[in-house]
């Protein structure tokens, strides 16, 4: 039988353009938009962890690192881990550094999912867990999480969707896009799931520190013991340390699934580049500070964001205690979140995600990053209250 030999992969036509991208687009139209979609920090990388990236290239750290990384960046994040989340590893056994989380998830969904499997992710979702999953052909399953619930996917949401088919289940705390966080028992009513139908889980945990209220987020593979053979822990620096443009994250995982991950990543992308990975050191072992002051600017984003938008008609926000979204529910506007989001922008210039753009789910909402200036943020809620009238003052 003869092929066509012009046609071109099965994954590649089967993914769905950004939905994020096409309000990007929209909004050109607008000199005077204000974009809060983009899941990014406003603000600058800080200044010393720029520095040490300027050093390792002024040094000639120019070339192929071993494929798991730098060993003195292995050993600050195994210092990391065990500070700040009483991990204890091996650098040299369990953990390898990423291009981003992004990159350490195609790694991790490559190295554990075969076509056909199933792997449970939290609807509405980042994304890009279903691109990578139809990537490797494997079969997404949606948990539906509900504002009632505080957008939490917890065991009891979770159990009911495990198959005979179910290989993989991907947990993400504080979760894009709905900033729902889970507790150290939702974590426990996960690990004990985990370890009674031995499937695997990764925890996707790039906005671990982005927490308020008091809140802290724990790691999974910290809350029980004999999770080492279930969970992969994928981080990165990106959001944590505003380095979103510097492709560094990291996970960790047992020596089997290590070993199979570092072979894979030479493939993939052989090794992140070495300035790079210095600057992760600097911002690991120095970056505390900086960290504080960010999470108290978006605090501050976060409460200014949640009660602007209740006091506006069409508009009902819980107020999420991690990451730095928020996911208002929009049905009061009488329209699907595309349409909403679209309205949005004509009548205020304000450039918001639809949720459909978060999987099905996701209907019913739309994602605003606050992540950041907070002028930017009032003069939106200002805009929008022009627009769309307050709740005491109905129209
Ligand atoms: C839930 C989640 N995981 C992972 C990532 C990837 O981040 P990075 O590749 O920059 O580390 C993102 C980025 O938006 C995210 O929202």
């Amino acid at each position: 039988m003869n092929i066509d030999r012009t046609k071109l992969s099965q994954a590649a036509q089967n993914a769905m353009p950004s939905g994020v991208r096409r309000m990007f687009e929209l909004a050109r139209q607008y000199p005077d938009s204000i974009n809060l979609t983009l899941g990014e920090p406003g603000f600058r990388t800080p200044e010393h962890v720029i520095d040490a990236a300027v050093k390792g290239l002024r040094q000639g750290k120019t070339k192929y690192t071993p494929n798991a990384g730098i060993r003195d960046l292995r050993v600050s994040i195994a210092n990391k881990l065990w500070r700040e989340n009483s991990i204890k590893c091996d650098p040299d056994k369990n953990l390898m550094v990423t291009g981003g989380a992004t990159q350490g998830l195609m790694l991790a969904i490559a190295t554990l999912v075969d076509p056909g499997d199933e792997v449970i992710i939290q609807g509405p979702n980042w994304p890009d867990y279903r691109g990578q999953l139809d990537t490797v052909g494997a079969k997404t399953v949606f948990a539906k999480v509900t504002e009632e619930n505080e957008f939490k996917m917890t065991a009891d949401v979770i159990e009911p969707l495990i198959t005979d088919k179910t290989k993989l289940i991907i947990v993400n705390s504080p979760s894009n896009p709905t900033g729902g966080v889970l507790d150290e028992n939702d974590l426990k009513g996960i690990a004990e799931l985990v370890k009674r139908y031995k499937i695997f889980v990764i925890s996707d945990e790039p906005y671990e520190k982005l927490v308020y209220d008091g809140f802290v987020q724990k790691s999974l593979a910290a809350v029980d013991d004999g999770l080492e053979d279930y969970v992969i822990t994928v981080n990165s620096l990106s959001k944590t340390y505003a380095m979103t443009g510097f492709r560094v994250g990291y996970i960790l995982a047992n020596e089997r699934i290590m070993t199979e991950m570092i072979k894979l990543q030479e493939f993939m992308i052989a090794s992140i580049p070495e300035p790079m990975q210095m600057a992760a050191i600097e911002a690991l072992d120095h970056g505390e500070e900086d960290v504080r002051e960010m999470v108290e600017y978006y605090d501050r984003n976060r409460h200014l964001i949640v009660d602007g938008l209740n006091r506006i008609n069409g508009f009902s926000c819980v107020c999420p205690k991690g990451a730095f979204y928020v996911f208002p529910n929009i049905t009061g506007f009488g329209m699907s979140s595309v349409q909403a989001a679209e309205h949005i922008l004509e009548k205020t210039h304000v450039v918001t995600a639809p949720g459909s753009a978060f999987g099905p789910d996701g209907e019913g909402f739309i994602r605003i990053c606050y992540a950041s200036k907070y002028e930017d943020i009032q003069e939106a809620i200002s805009r929008m209250e022009k627009a769309f009238g307050t709740k005491k003052s109905k129209r």
